[in-house]
């Protein structure tokens, strides 16, 4: 393959590697995807296909190499010899097996949001993780959004000050395409994804909050307000009727410490539904996000459709500002092009591996997810009760101990959150 270009191997290649990384990585002149393994093989080579196609619309250099060199491949085992990274996109059920193969084999690993269904099964192959924890192998987990230029226009104004210091940070978001959720019976089975729509959408607004707040802050206490199935039987997969056995809605409330001791809360939702906050109060305009945060001088919130004057004329994205005194302004900023956010991704990660830059998503960043989002299963099943994330990890191990095997007990600790469900 050409030059100094890392290659990349894809595990999974359903709805996000056609929707997102296969045109993203298209674009990138830094890696080029050597192959594709799907346990559908038809998958993997409509993929490859999807690929060579894009790198042509993309007129990009790397096109030769990869019609000679691009394949589908029949066994993760080959695949991962061939390749520099490995890139999990496949059930979450499945993350950890694939990770763990391909970090035994000294290879970077890129893997889709959550990283597994469960904080337990990160602490049940605890050594799976040593080679990225000695930074001997370099990790990120996907949620694209942080990648997003008007996303990181956000931090910086709150970075320079804008609405003082932050109290309050509320995020939202809903998922994009209910359809495709109703359309995979797989999302709604906890034993397959962990929960609903708060580990299918809640990697988001997780991961926007933590970013907005500047990486500075860790999760320590969680709060879930509302967390259920709003609609209790539906049509999934087809079939209609279906009884509802997580939830469709999560309204969590978050408090994050920074290393001062100084507190905040963030409020994120993640709902296949619909956009409200806890209240039930409506919220935002119809984008599929609503992001805020409050501090002493003001709030901010985006994203805005705002008239734009400048030509050509038509609507622009932007923020609002409210200030303390009554005052409003809009911050105004350039639409950037549909996919920026996964094609600066893949960029990235390929300056930390070669050591230019360190990972925004790494390991710590996706354990401390998933215990947030564990203690928020736990707050709901104690009443809506505060839980602290070292509650949330003590109970696991209770939970865990009666059971030999680590699989059992990723089953069991996922079992008893939603036991009365
Ligand atoms: N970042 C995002 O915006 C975003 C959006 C959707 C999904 N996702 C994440 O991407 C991952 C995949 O979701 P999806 O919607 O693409 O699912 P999908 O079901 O469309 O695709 C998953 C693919 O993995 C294959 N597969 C299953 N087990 C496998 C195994 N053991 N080895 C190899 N292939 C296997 C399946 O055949 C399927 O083609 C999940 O972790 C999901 O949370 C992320």
């Amino acid at each position: 393959m050409a030059g100094d270009c890392l290659k990349i191997g894809i595990v999974g290649a359903g709805f996000i590697v056609k929707a997102s990384h296969v045109p993203a990585i298209a674009q990138s002149e830094k890696c080029v995807i050597k192959g594709f393994f799907d346990i559908k093989k038809e998958l993997a080579d409509e993929s490859k296909k999807l690929y060579l196609r894009q790198l042509k619309k993309h007129k990009n250099p790397l096109l030769e190499t990869a019609i000679a060199e691009t394949k589908s491949y029949d066994s993760l085992e080959s695949l991962i010899d061939d390749v520099d990274i490995i890139n999990i996109a496949t059930p979450p059920k499945y993350h950890l097996e694939n990770l763990r193969a391909a970090v035994d084999a000294g290879k970077h690993v890129i893997c889709e949001k959550p990283l597994e269904r469960n904080w337990w099964a990160v602490n049940a192959y605890s050594d799976t993780f040593q080679a990225i924890r000695d930074k001997k192998v370099k990790f990120v987990l996907h949620t694209q959004a942080i990648w997003n230029p008007l996303v990181q226009a956000g931090r910086n104004l709150l970075e320079n000050g804008i609405v003082g210091d932050i109290d309050r940070i509320r995020i939202l978001q809903q998922g994009k395409d209910p359809k495709h959720t109703v359309a995979l019976p797989a999302l709604w089975d906890k034993f397959n994804s962990g929960g609903g729509s708060l580990t299918d959408i809640g990697p988001h607004p997780y991961s926007v909050m933590q970013y907005w707040l500047g990486g500075k802050y860790k999760p320590v206490n969680v709060k879930a307000n509302l967390l259920s199935a709003t609609i209790p039987v539906r049509t999934i997969g087809g079939k209609p009727g279906t009884k509802v056995t997580v939830e469709d809605d999560a309204h969590v409330t978050i408090t994050w410490r920074d290393d001062a001791g100084h507190e905040l809360c963030g409020d994120l939702e993640a709902t296949w539904n619909k956009r409200d906050w806890a209240n039930g109060s409506r919220c935002g305009g119809p984008s599929i996000m609503n992001y805020e945060a409050r501090g002493s001088k003001g709030v901010l919130t985006f994203p805005y459709a705002l008239f734009n004057l400048s030509r050509p004329i038509g609507l622009g994205a932007g923020y609002v500002f409210r200030g303390e005194d009554g005052s409003r302004s809009a911050l105004k900023f350039k639409i950037p092009p549909p996919g920026i956010e996964d094609a600066s991704f893949f960029d990235e990660f390929m300056d930390v591996i070669n050591g230019n830059t360190r990972a925004r998503n790494d390991l710590e960043f996706a354990e401390d997810m998933l215990k947030v989002f564990g203690a928020a299963y736990l707050s709901r099943k104690r009443g809506f009760v505060d839980v602290t994330l070292d509650e949330f990890m003590t109970y696991a191990n209770d939970i865990a101990k009666d059971f030999p095997k680590p699989d059992d007990q990723i089953v069991a600790v996922i079992r008893d959150l939603f036991v009365d469900f």
